[in-house]
């Protein structure tokens, strides 16, 4: 089955799974991705007026303000994604937004970017081929003294056989090229921040974390 096919079926099936969203276990868990990957940037990248950022497999845009916070605007955050309402979603709520549409393997992007963000995208990506083939294409998208920004689990999850863990090691292969590299654990594993609800600072203790925030450089 091709990716893009693959990638449709898996999120049809996901419609009735939104429970995780307005929880406490969602607002503590976005709260701390959102501060540490904040300080992650601003180590790597000086975010002036025309620094832009690609986000692979965008969803509906919710990253979208996070990338504002960062000090990026409507004409430096350019979006990608795959799924038909999901774009409309995002054409609808960030008018002022360019979407490069489909299949991000596909597209033949007319510009770089200092920044190229993927937040849980390559865990929806089963097969490892297009896995490497969506790297080096983000890598080719990148301008020199750019960076990759990677958000992703590195643990399988045994009730969903639609997501596959992406470990340490192969985001690393990933992004073999990478001159300097930086990667910190984050995120409260679901499974644990959903039972202990406010408690989430008091559990949040690295071995207990499921997810990395990753950066690559490229000189
Ligand atoms: C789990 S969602 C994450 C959405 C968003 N990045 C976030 O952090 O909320 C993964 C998204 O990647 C998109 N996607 C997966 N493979 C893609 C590809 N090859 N090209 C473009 N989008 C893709 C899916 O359609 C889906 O919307």
């Amino acid at each position: 089955m091709s990716l893009q096919k693959n990638i449709e079926e898996q999120y049809g099936k996901r419609l009735d799974k939104n429970d995780l969203y307005n929880s406490d276990y969602s607002r503590f868990s976005e709260g701390e991705r959102s501060e540490k990957l904040k300080l992650l940037v601003k180590e790597f990248l000086n975010v002036t007026t025309n620094i832009t950022v690609l986000e692979i497999g965008a969803g509906q845009g919710g990253n979208i303000s996070l990338l504002k916070e960062i000090g990026f605007s409507d004409q430096t955050i350019f979006m990608n994604e795959l799924l038909p309402e999901r774009i409309a979603h995002i054409k609808k709520n960030y008018p002022g937004i360019k979407i490069f549409e489909g299949n991000a393997l596909d597209i033949n992007f007319d510009q770089k970017f200092d920044c190229i963000f993927q937040s849980t995208v390559f865990t929806s990506i089963l097969n490892e081929h297009d896995r490497v083939k969506l790297a080096n294409k983000m890598w080719k998208l990148l301008n020199h003294g750019g960076i990759i920004l990677w958000y992703d689990f590195i643990y399988n999850n045994p009730g969903n056989a639609d997501v596959k863990k992406v470990s340490v090691d192969e985001v690393k292969a990933l992004f073999a090229l990478a001159t300097k590299t930086k990667i910190v654990k984050v995120t409260l594993a679901p499974p644990i921040g959903r039972r202990v609800g406010k408690l989430y600072n008091l559990f949040n203790v690295p071995f207990l974390r499921s997810h990395i925030l990753g950066v690559f450089q490229k000189q």
